[in-house]
């Protein structure tokens, strides 16, 4: 069963001329990072506030010291590395057989495994600016810091990634959304589909196949080709053998 449909998924590949992958925080959970929803996920951990108010402007103003300790212990992806997700990705799009990369996560990782054509609409924890004088820090600046990241003139360190209340960036939605509107085939992975607007830009695909594969359910089940509930990494293996063995 699992075999027939990779064959197909390879099948759908091959023969596409413009594929694209959307993806949130289940493709970094095999790399140590953990996504939001998932039963082990962060949301199901005890704080004293959930994550999304956590990670929320107003938070990050009113309590600066609270957002940083939470931001450093859960999402510090300097101590962890792409895993075989990113990494086929990555070859797809070397071999041409993929056009890009749309991703909700913050972590850096597809460019770390060498993926080119990557739009990050949540922003990213490598880049860091001053609020004051707009200082650009790099992740270690941040994660490395005891408490608060200060800038050298005083200012508060801001994450350049989209807090929850923020809008997105123009011209990240812009270039996910052309991806998304010229694609042939749109794989969706390791996201619940839950965080909005990033997951309404789905709506712009009017190619002929949706692939999904994601552990949990998600709300786009319905309307695919070809649906995998099952781990994205080894999926995306089992993808990237079938095509050296038919190559
Ligand atoms: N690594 C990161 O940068 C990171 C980590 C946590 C949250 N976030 C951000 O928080 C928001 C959460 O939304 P979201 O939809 O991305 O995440 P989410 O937590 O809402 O959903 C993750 C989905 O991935 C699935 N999943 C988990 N591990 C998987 C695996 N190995 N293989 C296949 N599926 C797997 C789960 O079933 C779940 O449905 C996003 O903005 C996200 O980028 C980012
Ligand atoms: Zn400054």
């Amino acid at each position: 069963m699992l075999e027939n449909k990779i064959e197909k998924f390879v099948k759908i590949l091959k023969e596409s001329q413009n594929t694209v992958f959307f993806g949130g925080a289940g493709v970094s959970t095999e790399s140590g990072l953990k996504d939001f929803r998932s039963k082990d996920g962060l949301y199901n951990e005890k704080y004293d506030y959930p994550p999304e108010e956590i990670l929320s402007h107003h938070f990050f103003i009113e309590h600066p010291a609270e957002f940083y300790k939470f931001y450093k212990d859960k999402l510090n992806s300097l101590t962890y590395h792409p895993n075989k997700a990113h990494y086929v990705l990555a070859n797809l799009e070397n071999k041409k057989l993929l056009k890009g990369i749309i991703t909700q996560n913050i972590d850096g990782f597809h460019q770390e495994a060498g993926s080119k054509n990557v739009v990050e609409i949540h922003g990213s924890v490598h880049r860091n600016y001053c609020l004051k004088c707009h200082k650009y820090y790099d992740a270690k600046k941040v994660f490395l810091s005891k408490g608060i990241p200060r800038c050298d003139c005083g200012g508060l360190i801001k994450p350049d990634v989209v807090l929850y209340e923020e809008p997105l960036k123009e011209q990240d939605v812009k270039k996910a959304i052309d991806l998304i509107r010229n694609a042939e085939v749109l794989i969706i992975g390791g996201t619940s589909l839950n965080v909005y607007p990033a997951a309404s830009f789905i709506s712009y695909f009017n190619g002929k196949h949706l692939i999904i594969i994601n552990k949990d359910k998600t709300t786009m089940d319905n309307s695919c080709s070809l649906i995998f509930h099952d781990n994205i990494a080894t999926v995306l293996e089992e993808v990237e053998n079938k095509l050296k063995e038919e190559n």
